[in-house]
């Protein structure tokens, strides 16, 4: 049987936690075939409520679950870690501003990845999910690449939940299975000004484009529809979403891991592919093979798209500027 590989995960005890570790666990991220030790980092105040998930991880009995440790120190959450989500990030209070927040997750996303950088397997993947997490990422990768030793292109950002609201979304339109839809895009910032794109997405060899064939539609529904969608959960369920945001770190993670025969959209630090600035952690295209991720390269962008690429690089750049002292 194979080794068991570290995973640590931050904010466990929150509500993305709560329903991320159970699937950890019972190998839905890694594969049936993988034991995995947990390393749960949370704030000094949350470390009781930590222990009571631990509790509940021990009562699932799960066969694959190796270990636990519960910390309040990321130099002992991240050791020897194998594969980092961090989840934990400060919300936003009443009153604060956008950039208070940028800068409030900057302080916390500097420590975390220079921890990583220092403690992690030379080889970790690190998914950040907590918000704003194409900038927290951004900010961890910048902090890591200080240390050296972690590969700078596994520091990624989730926009996995929008491309997975924008599949059902698709779906339901166009009348065709989820599971037959490939080829799905969600370009830049996970926020609302996403740009969700199935200019290439098929169904069973044809296209969904050619299929829905309504720009107002795309323009006017389906991309505010994607855009907003978490907040339109907020209001229906007042918590903000957490079983489906937990659903998409584990996709990301595990078609990153273990490889996909589509194409997965994954916010990653840019390597200047479609003229967006290196480093940049965007949301893109891209393909996984043997614990490897690869940008697809060529695709078309027509005015429409780039116009929508633009903005959500702008806000982007926006946020990198307003955390650029921080990573001096
Ligand atoms: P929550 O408030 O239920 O839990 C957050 C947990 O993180 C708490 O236990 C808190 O004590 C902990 N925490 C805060 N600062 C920490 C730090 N410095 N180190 C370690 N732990 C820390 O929040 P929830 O609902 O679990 O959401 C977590 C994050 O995920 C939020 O930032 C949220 O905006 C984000 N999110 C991202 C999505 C995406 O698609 N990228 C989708 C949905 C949520």
């Amino acid at each position: 049987s194979k080794a068991p590989v570290r995973v640590a995960v931050t904010g466990a005890a929150g509500q993305i936690g709560y329903s991320l570790l159970f699937r950890i666990a019972s190998g839905e991220m890694l594969g049936k075939d993988q034991p995995v030790i947990l390393q749960l980092l949370d704030l000094p105040q949350a470390q009781k409520a930590v222990k009571g998930v631990m509790m509940e991880l021990d009562d699932c009995a799960f066969p694959l679950l190796a270990g636990m440790v519960a910390t309040d120190d990321p130099n002992v959450a991240f050791k020897d870690a194998d594969y980092c989500l961090l989840v934990g990030a400060r919300p936003r209070g009443p009153g604060m501003e956008r950039a208070d927040l940028l800068t409030a997750n900057g302080a916390i996303f500097t420590v975390q990845g220079k921890a990583i950088a220092e403690n992690a397997s030379e080889n970790v993947k690190v998914l950040v999910v907590g918000n704003p997490c194409n900038t927290n990422a951004y900010i961890a990768r910048a902090a890591a690449i200080k240390v050296g030793r972690t590969n700078p292109a596994n520091y990624h950002g989730m926009l996995r939940l929008d491309h997975n609201r924008a599949l059902t979304q698709l779906a339901q339109k166009s009348g065709r299975s989820v599971s037959s839809l490939k080829k799905m895009v969600v370009w830049g910032n996970h926020s609302p000004s996403m740009y969700a794109d199935y200019r290439f997405c098929t169904s069973n060899g044809d296209s969904i484009k050619d299929l829905i064939n309504d720009h107002a539609w795309n323009n006017d529904v389906f991309l505010p529809t994607v855009g907003k969608r978490g907040a339109a959960i907020i209001e229906a369920r007042g918590l903000s979403s957490a079983a489906s945001a937990a659903n998409a770190a584990i996709d990301h993670m595990r078609d990153w891991a273990l490889g996909s025969d589509d194409w997965v959209t994954m916010g990653v630090p840019s390597d200047g592919s479609y003229g967006i600035p290196e480093g940049v952690v965007f949301g893109f295209p891209c393909e996984c093979k043997n614990g490897e991720f690869k940008i697809i390269q060529g695709l078309e962008i027509d005015e429409y798209s780039k116009g929508k690429i633009a903005n959500t690089l702008k806000e982007l750049e926006e946020e990198r500027a307003a955390v650029a002292d921080m990573l001096k």
